[in-house]
């Protein structure tokens, strides 16, 4: 997501606050700002924000310098709010400055709250909320900035890393996380607060990781580091050995073996407001769709949101019982579509800038038909065009094969099914409630999942001679087998078929023998039956099967070469759990051949071509 970095000592803070977001630019943005105090003045701070790139930023600098010893920068990544100078970071409020990465839950309720206690707003981010709940606990009697930052954390639900600055107290820094990374560097008589290693590399090695609910004061000479009650919490710090390319991935080796792993908190940011546990309900961020009215929904996408799509058609079809249909954007636009009025079309494009999606929607609403857009862009070319945006909140997404930009599309087709099963009447509350349990519960279990790495590298290392695999599933699965398909070919450039488990008797049957890798997608569930009959058919020919099953199966060891276990989920979520075995299988298959993972040939991330 964005980035954050906070500096005290006694250079000057600008220069470092500069280049530490250089070195966070890599994770894309869409504005940045800075507040810096000069302590000896007794000015207030100076907030300098623009929209667009760091050069803007810098050239604004020159003519309103930000001069000081203490301060924090921003670059923002649009989640609520339109890229804009306003809803930049920080947000100042009387003397509080505010930088904020992850997503604040109950913003909305907030806003009002303070609104009516009489609090003025001059951005629609949920950030600055918190700045004015600051504000306002220091007017109520807060004694100093840690404990109105205290106060104010009581009243916020969601992800967050904070860093909050007060005019009164310059020399100090206070930070909060919870779910959205935070370190502390420490220097000789200076100090460094940032989202991310690579912020501060170039300054110290010497940090201190902040974990889940802790708060960390930071002074010149001090970091105290205590939990939300104020509990102080003791731990040494670290010598970072990582080079600055390595910080750059979190230590992992590619981005795309980073984002995997990022994919448990990416989840929880997409459900972030969304699950509405009370009602048994999901709650769209305003969308408004008058559900009675819709007669089909058309689902147009290009390449991995494509698959998400379908997998969406199912999801759609069993919980609201709407008829659905999926097409390619590219063949959407030309093939003169029978649509109208009652028709919804939903576009879903993890960029939010693919041409040919782009296009299809300009001929849907061209015959009349609404357009809901996914995308994990906020105010990408996309969602503008379309009526209503529902947006994955996945944070940027570096290496070309997309991961959990998928998975959170997926979570986002499970919401819209709930959403629309709950108003068209064919989803009862308890099955609702049950559902939205799972997807809380989902970010625990794909951690699970992210930590089976080195079975499914050894695994990838054995077949990673292979000239062809096959990915098979049913129903849900389907879909997924062809995302796994599509990831291993992207990045390994091995030839790979996806095909719907019962199908293959009708032709890939005939590939089969001792040098085919055949991926079975497996999880319980009412087609395990027929689905291990095919395993087995796969066995009789001598083909090698890697079953993707369920925690507790026995019985699939023995149709299976390898058998890869995902937790136990409702049926309905089973894609978004088996996805990441495929994922990290291409990715250790592609690792062992040596291919360029993040950048392979050909490909790019966003296609704004025909
Ligand atoms: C490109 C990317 C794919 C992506 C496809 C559709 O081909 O490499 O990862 O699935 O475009 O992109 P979109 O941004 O519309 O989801």
């Amino acid at each position: 997501m964005c980035g954050i970095i906070g500096y005290i000592g006694n250079r000057q803070a600008t220069p470092i606050l500069i280049g530490g977001l250089r070195k966070l630019e890599y994770r894309g943005y869409d504005s940045a700002g800075v507040s810096v105090i000069d302590p000896s003045s007794g000015a207030g701070s100076r907030v300098v924000r623009c929209r667009g790139k760091l050069s803007g930023l810098e050239q604004k600098l020159v003519a309103e310098p930000a001069v000081g010893t203490v301060g924090i920068g921003h670059t923002r990544w649009a989640t609520h709010g339109r890229p804009s100078d306003e809803n930049s970071h920080p947000h100042k409020v009387g003397a509080i400055s505010v930088i904020h990465n992850g997503i604040i839950e109950n913003h909305l309720t907030l806003r009002q709250e303070l609104a009516s206690a009489g609090a003025k707003f001059s951005s629609e981010t949920d950030t600055e909320i918190f700045a004015h709940l600051v504000d306002h606990a220091l007017t109520a009697g807060a004694p100093d900035l840690v404990t109105a930052v205290r106060r104010s954390l009581q009243k916020v639900r969601g992800s967050y890393a904070f860093v909050v600055m007060s005019d009164k107290e310059p020399g100090t820094l206070v930070a909060a996380k919870n779910s959205s990374p935070l370190v502390v560097g420490l220097g000789d008589g200076e100090n460094y607060v940032a989202s991310d290693v690579t912020a501060i590399l170039s300054e110290t090695r010497k940090v201190i990781f902040i974990e889940e609910g802790e708060m960390v004061v930071v002074t010149r000479d001090a970091v105290t580091i205590t939990d939300f009650d104020g509990n102080v919490h003791k731990r040494e710090p670290k010598i970072i050995t990582w080079s600055a390319l390595q910080a750059e991935k979190g230590g992992f080796k590619h981005y795309m073996l980073k984002e995997i792993h990022e994919q448990p908190r990416a989840v929880a940011d997409t459900l972030v407001g969304r699950v509405d546990l009370e009602n048994d309900d999901v709650l769209l961020d305003g969308i408004e769709l008058d559900v009675k009215s819709i007669k089909r929904i058309i689902f147009i996408a290009c390449g991995t949101s494509f698959h998400a799509s379908l997998v969406g058609e199912f999801l759609i079809e069993a919980l609201a019982r709407i008829p659905v249909e999926v097409d390619v954007a590219s063949e959407f636009r030309y093939r003169d579509p029978i649509i109208g009025k009652g028709d919804l079309v939903v576009a879903v494009s993890q960029s939010g800038e693919t041409l040919d999606t782009m296009e299809a929607i300009r001929e849907a609403k061209k015959k009349g038909a609404k357009v809901l857009a996914i995308s994990n862009v906020l105010e990408a070319s996309i969602p503008r065009l379309a009526d209503y945006a529902f947006y994955t909140h996945a944070g940027p997404e570096i290496g070309v094969a997309s991961t959990k930009a998928f998975t959170t599309q997926l979570v986002g087709m499970a919401l819209l099914a709930i959403y629309l099963g709950r108003r068209t009447g064919t989803l009862k509350p308890e099955k609702a409630r049950e559902l939205l349990a799972e997807l809380v519960a989902l970010p625990q279990k794909l951690r699970d999942v992210v930590e089976s790495g080195a079975q499914i590298q050894a695994i990838a290392r054995r077949y990673g001679n292979a000239t062809g695999f096959l990915f098979l599933g049913r129903g849900a699965q389907y879909p997924i087998a062809l995302e796994g398909a599509l990831k291993l070919k992207e990045i390994s450039y091995i030839h790979a078929e996806g095909y719907p488990a019962g199908e293959m008797k009708h032709g890939p049957i005939a590939l089969i023998d001792e040098h085919l890798p055949v991926v079975v997608l497996a999880p319980r569930g009412p087609s395990y039956e027929k689905t291990v009959s095919n395993l087995a058919e796969v066995r009789a020919r001598q083909g090698k099967v890697i079953a993707i099953a369920s925690r507790g199966d026995n019985e699939i060891g023995s149709h299976s070469d390898d058998v890869i276990v995902v937790p136990d989920v409702a049926l309905e979520l089973q894609p978004i759990v088996t996805v990441l075995p495929l994922q990290m299988l291409s990715y250790y298959v592609a690792d062992f051949k040596g291919t360029d993972i993040d950048q392979p040939r050909n490909l790019a991330k966003s296609v704004t071509v025909e």
